[in-house]
Formats: structure tokens, C-alpha cells, sequence
């Protein structure tokens, strides 16, 4: 491993002593040598992934995890799919197709909603955990459009019996109750999220391994159905087409229903590593968020135990998905929420559109006392700090440093809404920087302004950040392990 690093090391030194010989010489041989160099890139960052896989060999039958730290939306998707080679299970544990995890490889975009990131690399076997509440037909959708890009997930691919099914109804459930609350809605991504987990946890729910009985199954949702139409006399529902729609898709979901318990059970014990996917974030964790503008699930790490069905023992990193400023769809509080031009700079630089919903995400500056929070949550090992890049260009960037209530600090994060609101944040403004950061590789290669807001975040937050996102593509990620 020492080996790869200084081999690294001493690659990088000569690949930047002739980028800088050949500034001097003329522009198309630049750019000739340039590609060249990207290439050296591409070989090193293979070195330094078959190092790091060397060193997860070395650990077995563990479980690291990735998470989202704020609003959600921060770029895991991107990471899961970085790590996901070196392990052999990849899950999700929380959440539904509300989750929109875009990933970019070679140029080329990838959407996930209910399929975990690491399907694209084609070793891994993907799970789709008890805690997560599944809409079938939307994963149907998925696996289509992943056939039409030739991603060959068959065999890879199960989905746990105790996994909840999201039915169209929830999502229509979902919709009527966000009218009804009018201006008092939550912005949900109308995908059935509460409503399903709601009838999980009044006992009436529907899972995924009940399709193995169909006569179970049709008594079990014509009551579910009964149940939610005496609540919502709006609802219309076809039953019957309901059950035909059920059956009709039964053989493509079979084969993918799992006992993930047992099977990730004994997949650590003979030593296979996993890597959690975590789905939404914990600001909107339906404990530990700003609730009720929550989702319905708990995306924190207790999900990895409760949606995966393993012991905490076996859980070694949890990394936390840390994006260099902020951003939120949907209704709720933001107290570093930009209501300027710079917020509408933000928006368009970071593209910062759902991936679910496609609506505008709000976008404010970087949330210590947030992310403090969620680090005391959730017990982060490391960080991966996102869309650094999309800092580039402004004369000062802004961090929300400290929250003061009543001039007097606040200490970790106010449970009430009317308490949350009438918090100030105090900033730190620090100079920004103009150069293009997106084809840099390492720390060191920062303008030094931009360095300067790490290090700032780094002795803000306590903790050291291991990887620095400056694109959206795969390879778009400086790592300073
Ligand atoms: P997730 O839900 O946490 O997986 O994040 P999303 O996929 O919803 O949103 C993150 C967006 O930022 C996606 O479009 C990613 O392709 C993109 N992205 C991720 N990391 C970076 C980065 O470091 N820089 C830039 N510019 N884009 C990134
Ligand atoms: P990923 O995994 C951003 C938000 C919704 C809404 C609230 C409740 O892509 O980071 P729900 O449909 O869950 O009942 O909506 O939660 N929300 C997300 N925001 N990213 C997500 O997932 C989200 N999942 C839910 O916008 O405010
Ligand atoms: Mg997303």
C-alpha cells in the first residue's frame, strides 16, 4: 500500500513538473500533453483504488455506511458509486423512490430512486432492505431504463420479503393530504412515503414477500383498500386492477424476493464487506429532522440496524455526504436559506433541480451547527465534502458558524419550530476564489482561498475531510486519505 502512495506521489510530482515545462512551449502541444496527463490521472486514480481496495481486504465482514448530513440531495449517490467496487453488497436501508441519486460515468447520467448506486459496477450485489418501502411499478420503470443502457443487473439485484410495498394509492393518498393542508403542506415528493409507512405501522401494510401468497395477498389489500377509502372517501381504486396488476408482474418480482436478513448475515460471516446507501438526510429524519417537515422514515444511522436487520457491532465508517453549502426542496425552516442573487447563482451553478421531482431546491450557505448535529447523530468517521466546485466564481463565501437564540449560543439543535425560527446565525465570510477547480486532483492544487475554506470547515467542524468532490463525474473527487 505504501508502495502505491509513493508511487502515486512521485507520479503526480512528474506530471506537474512537465505541465509546467510546457506552459512555456506553444498551446497545442499543451493541450496534446494535457490529455496525456488526464490519462496519467485516470491510471493513478486505478492505482490508488486498487490500494484502498487492498486495504478494505484487509477488514471483513463489515459494514460501512454513507449518509446524507442535511437536507438531503448532497451527492451520495456519487460516493456509493466510488466506494461500491471494493465491497460486495451494496444497500439501501430507509426511504423509497422519494431518494433521487444521480450518478455520472464517462459522461453519461444515471438516476436512481429505488436500486442502490452500486449496481453500476457489476461485482456488487444490491439490496433493497426490510426498512425501505418499495412502489414496484417504479422499480419496474427503473430496471427498464436500466436494460436500455445495457446495465446487466439479473441475479444482483433482491429485494427484502419485509420490505413494505408502496401501492399507487399511497401516492395518491399523498397527494390529497398535501391539498388538505394547504398552505400548511410538507412539499413531499408525492411518492407515497408517509402513507405507506403509515399503513406499516397500523399493522394494515402489505410486503413485498407476501406476493409468494396471492390469496393472502388479495385478502390483505382489499382490507388495506376498505381501511384507507373509509379514511379518504376520495380515494378511487380500482381493486381489480389492482390485484391484475399484481399478478401480471409477480414473475419478474419472485426471483428478486429475498430473505436479506439471512442471506446479509451470511454474506458477513464469510468475511464479505457491505456498503450501506443511505436515502434521504438526517435534517429530515423523522426524529432528529425539523418535524414535522420530515420524511417518514429515519435516513440516520440507526436505519442500517433497523432496515438491514444487523447488530451495531458490525457498522465500522460511517461517512457523511457534507455539500459545501446547503440546499432544501420542499417546505420547512432554513436558517442559512439565501433569498438573493446568490442564492439564485447557487441554484443555477450547482443545478440544484430535484432528481425526483425536478423542482427548484432552495440554497443557502453552509450550516455548522447542522452539520455538528449530525455528526453527534450519527457518529461520522469520515467526511466527503460535495460541489466544492460550485463555489468557484464568488467574491466571498459565507459560513453559518454558530446558531444565537436570545443572545445566548445555541447548543445543539432546537427541537420546536418556533424555537428554530427565531435562532441567528452568525457567518464567517471568507474571501473566495476564481480559479477553475474542477480537473484538480489534490489538496495541495487548490487556489489557496479555497483551501482556506476547507481548513475552515475542518477546524469548525472537529474533523478532517477525506474527500473533496469538484464535479459530478466519477472521477471528479480529490482524496486525501
Ligand atoms: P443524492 O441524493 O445525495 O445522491 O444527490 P443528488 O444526486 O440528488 O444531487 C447531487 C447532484 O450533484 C447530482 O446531480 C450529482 O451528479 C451532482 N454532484 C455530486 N457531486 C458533485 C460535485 O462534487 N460537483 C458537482 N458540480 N456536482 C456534483
Ligand atoms: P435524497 O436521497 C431531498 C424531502 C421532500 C419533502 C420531505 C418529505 O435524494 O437525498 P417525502 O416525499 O419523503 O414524504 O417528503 O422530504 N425529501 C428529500 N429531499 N432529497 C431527498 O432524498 C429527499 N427525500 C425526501 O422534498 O420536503
Ligand atoms: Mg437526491
Amino acid at each position: 500500500m505504501l508502495y502505491g502512495t509513493t508511487m502515486a506521489a512521485t507520479l503526480l510530482t512528474a506530471v506537474v513538473t512537465m505541465n509546467n515545462q510546457v506552459s512555456s512551449a506553444d498551446g497545442n502541444s499543451k493541450d496534446t500533453v494535457n490529455d496525456k496527463l488526464n490519462n496519467i490521472m485516470g491510471s493513478l486514480d486505478r492505482i490508488e483504488k486498487s490500494t484502498s481496495s487492498l486495504q478494505k481486504k484487509e477488514k471483513k465482514g463489515n459494514i460501512d455506511v454513507v449518509l446524507g448530513s442535511q437536507w438531503g440531495d448532497e451527492g451520495k449517490g456519487k460516493l456509493v458509486d466510488i466506494l461500491s467496487s471494493d465491497y460486495e453488497i451494496c444497500a439501501r436501508v430507509a426511504g423509497g423512490s422519494n431518494a433521487g441519486h444521480t450518478i455520472v460515468v464517462n459522461n453519461v447520467k444515471y438516476k436512481f430512486h429505488l436500486v442502490p448506486s452500486g449496481i453500476l459496477n457489476k461485482n456488487v450485489v444490491c439490496i433493497i432492505g426490510n426498512g425501505v418501502v418499495v412502489h414496484l411499478r417504479g422499480l419496474l420503470e427503473e430496471l427498464k431504463s436500466l436494460d436500455a443502457v445495457g446495465v446487466d443487473y439479473k441475479g444482483r439485484l433482491l429485494i427484502s420479503d419485509r420490505a413494505h410495498i408502496v401501492f399507487d394509492f399511497h401516492q395518491k393518498i399523498d397527494g390529497l393530504n398535501e391539498k388538505s393542508l394547504g398552505d400548511q403542506k410538507l412539499g413531499t415528493t408525492h411518492k407515497g412515503i408517509g402513507p405507506s409507512y403509515s399503513s406499516k405501522t397500523n399493522r394494515n401494510g402489505i410486503r413485498v414477500g407476501d406476493l409468494l401468497d396471492m390469496k393472502y395477498f388479495e385478502s390483505r389489500l382489499r382490507s388495506l383498500i376498505k381501511t384507507l377509502q373509509k379514511n379518504h372517501p376520495d380515494l378511487e381504486v380500482n381493486v381489480e386492477a389492482e390485484l391484475d396488476y399484481y399478478k401480471s408482474i409477480r414473475e419478474k418480482i419472485l426471483p428478486m424476493i429475498t430473505d436479506t436478513i439471512t442471506y446479509t448475515h451470511s454474506q458477513l460471516n464469510q468475511g464479505k464487506n457491505v456498503l450501506v446507501e443511505g436515502a434521504n438526510a438526517t435534517m429530515i429524519d423523522l426524529d432528529f429532522g425539523t418535524y414535522p417537515f420530515v420524511t417518514s422514515s429515519n435516513p440516520s444511522v440507526g436505519s442500517v440496524c433497523t432496515g438491514l436487520g444487523v447488530p451495531p457491532q458490525r457498522i465500522d465508517n460511517v461517512t457523511g455526504i457534507v455539500k459545501a453549502y446547503c440546499t432544501r426542496v420542499g417546505e420547512g425552516p432554513f436558517p442559512t436559506e439565501l433569498l438573493d442573487d446568490v442564492g439564485v447563482e447557487l441554484r443555477a451553478k450547482g443545478r440544484e433541480y430535484g432528481t425526483t421531482t425536478g423542482r427548484a431546491r432552495r440554497c443557502g450557505w453552509i450550516d455548522i451547527p447542522q452539520l455538528k448535529y449530525s455528526m453527534m447523530v450519527n457518529g461520522f468517521t469520515s467526511i466527503n465534502l460535495t460541489k466544492l466546485d460550485v463555489l468557484t466564481g464568488f467574491d466571498k463565501v459565507r459560513i453559518g458558524a454558530k446558531y444565537v437564540r436570545n443572545g445566548v449560543e445555541v447548543q445543539g439543535m432546537p427541537a420546536s419550530l418556533s424555537q428554530y425560527s427565531e435562532v441567528n446565525v452568525v457567518y464567517e465570510e471568507m474571501p473566495g476564489w476564481k480559479e477553475d477547480i474542477s480537473k484538480v486532483k489534490t489538496f495541495d492544487e487548490l487556489p489557496t482561498n479555497c483551501k482556506n475554506y476547507v481548513l475552515r470547515l475542518e477546524e469548525l467542524l472537529g474533523m478532517p475531510i477525506r474527500w473533496i468532490g469538484v464535479g459530478a463525474g466519477r472521477l471528479d473527487i480529490i482524496d486525501r486519505k
